[in-house]
């Protein structure tokens, strides 16, 4: 977090922590929240989230947007991006072996917090991230913004009795679990776009291939969704499970649809 100033996160003035990314105060305002009149805790997340988020650039004018408008999860994002909701933005790319439309999530911690364990005790991104610290008897706010494992004490043993080694077992566990559904998410994504190729090659048509291009695009999503997100499943473990489960369950869909094309009809 090198490159932007104080006045992201604090009035140049007062010093009071404030919200400054204009895209992000206009998505959450549609969402019913002011957020530099939230609570001062509420803006401990804020200052953070006005960053780490899924967006896009709107066709229109290029401005930042957030498909924030259905929910803070994958599935309220992806129906946000169906819906025409991002106005003319549809695509971000398309795969070179499929020809699917595809959309490129971008970093969803705030999305990936909001709904966890943490977010609903009220503990924020700066809890853990920009611990106290203390140096010759004064208390100061860390100001870098890293992995909260290097300050594990200041980070987490002030609210948790656990031993440090203990909690940092935990991390690493989820970490593994969601590495794991990952990889096993991201190879069963492959495989569709590679069936689609060979369906392509076989001679189906765009028209037959509609329905498997929509499918391999919504599993991509949700693999990419977790890929894109930094804190490998800590963050909200159970959202980071379901969003895998999905991308395995849409992938495994259209290997099926594609198969079901290519034995009806070639
Ligand atoms: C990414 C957001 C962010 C940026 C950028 C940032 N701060 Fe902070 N700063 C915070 C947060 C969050 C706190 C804790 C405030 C609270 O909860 O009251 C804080 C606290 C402070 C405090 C209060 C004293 C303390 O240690 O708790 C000072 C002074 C401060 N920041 C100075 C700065 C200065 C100077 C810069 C630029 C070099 C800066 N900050 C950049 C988020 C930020
Ligand atoms: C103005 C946008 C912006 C804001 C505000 C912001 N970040 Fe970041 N952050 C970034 C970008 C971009 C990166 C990746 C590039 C880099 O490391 O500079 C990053 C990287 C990080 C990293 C990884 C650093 C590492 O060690 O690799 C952490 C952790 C992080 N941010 C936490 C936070 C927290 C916590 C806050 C709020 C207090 C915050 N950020 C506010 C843009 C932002
Ligand atoms: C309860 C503590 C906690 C909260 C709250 C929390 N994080 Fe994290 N975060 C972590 C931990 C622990 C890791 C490292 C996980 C790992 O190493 O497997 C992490 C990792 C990250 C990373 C990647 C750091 C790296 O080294 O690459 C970013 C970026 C990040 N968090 C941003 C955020 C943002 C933004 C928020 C709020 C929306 C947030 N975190 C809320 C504990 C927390
Ligand atoms: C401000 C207080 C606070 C901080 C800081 C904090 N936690 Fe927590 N943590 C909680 C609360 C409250 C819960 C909810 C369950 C409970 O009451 O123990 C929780 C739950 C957890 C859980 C179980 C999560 C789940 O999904 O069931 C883990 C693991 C965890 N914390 C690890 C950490 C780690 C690692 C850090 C430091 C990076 C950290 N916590 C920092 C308060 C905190």
């Amino acid at each position: 977090d090198q490159w932007f100033g104080c006045s992201t996160c604090h009035d140049p003035e007062t010093m009071e922590l404030r919200v400054y990314q204009q895209g992000f105060i206009d998505s959450m305002a549609r969402r019913g929240i002011d957020v530099n009149n939230a609570s001062h805790n509420d803006k401990r997340a804020y200052v953070c989230a006005q960053c780490h988020n899924e967006y896009y650039f709107m066709k229109e004018d290029g401005r930042v947007n957030h498909p924030f408008d259905n929910g803070l999860d994958a599935e309220s994002e992806y129906q946000f991006y169906q819906s025409g909701q991002a106005g003319g933005f549809t695509q971000d790319w398309i795969h070179a072996d499929s020809k699917a439309p595809m959309l490129k999530a971008q970093h969803p911690e705030f999305e990936t917090w909001a709904t966890s364990v943490h977010a609903d005790a009220g503990v924020t991104c700066v809890d853990c991230h920009m611990p106290y610290m203390r140096e010759n008897g004064q208390k100061y706010t860390s100001h870098w913004m890293t992995n909260p494992l290097k300050t594990t004490e200041e980070s987490c043993l002030k609210c948790h009795d656990e031993s440090a080694e203990t909690l940092k077992a935990r991390v690493q566990t989820i970490g593994d679990n969601t590495f794991k559904l990952q990889r096993i998410a991201g190879q069963t994504v492959a495989q569709a776009h590679k069936t689609i190729k060979a369906a392509m090659d076989a001679g189906a048509t765009d028209e037959q291939l509609a329905e498997s291009r929509q499918l391999v695009r919504e599993a991509q999503w949700y693999w990419d969704w977790v890929a894109a997100e930094n804190g490998m499943g800590f963050h909200n473990p159970d959202k980071i499970m379901r969003t895998l489960g999905l991308s395995i369950d849409k992938a495994h869909q259209c290997i099926e649809k594609t198969n079901a094309v290519v034995k009806g009809s070639l």
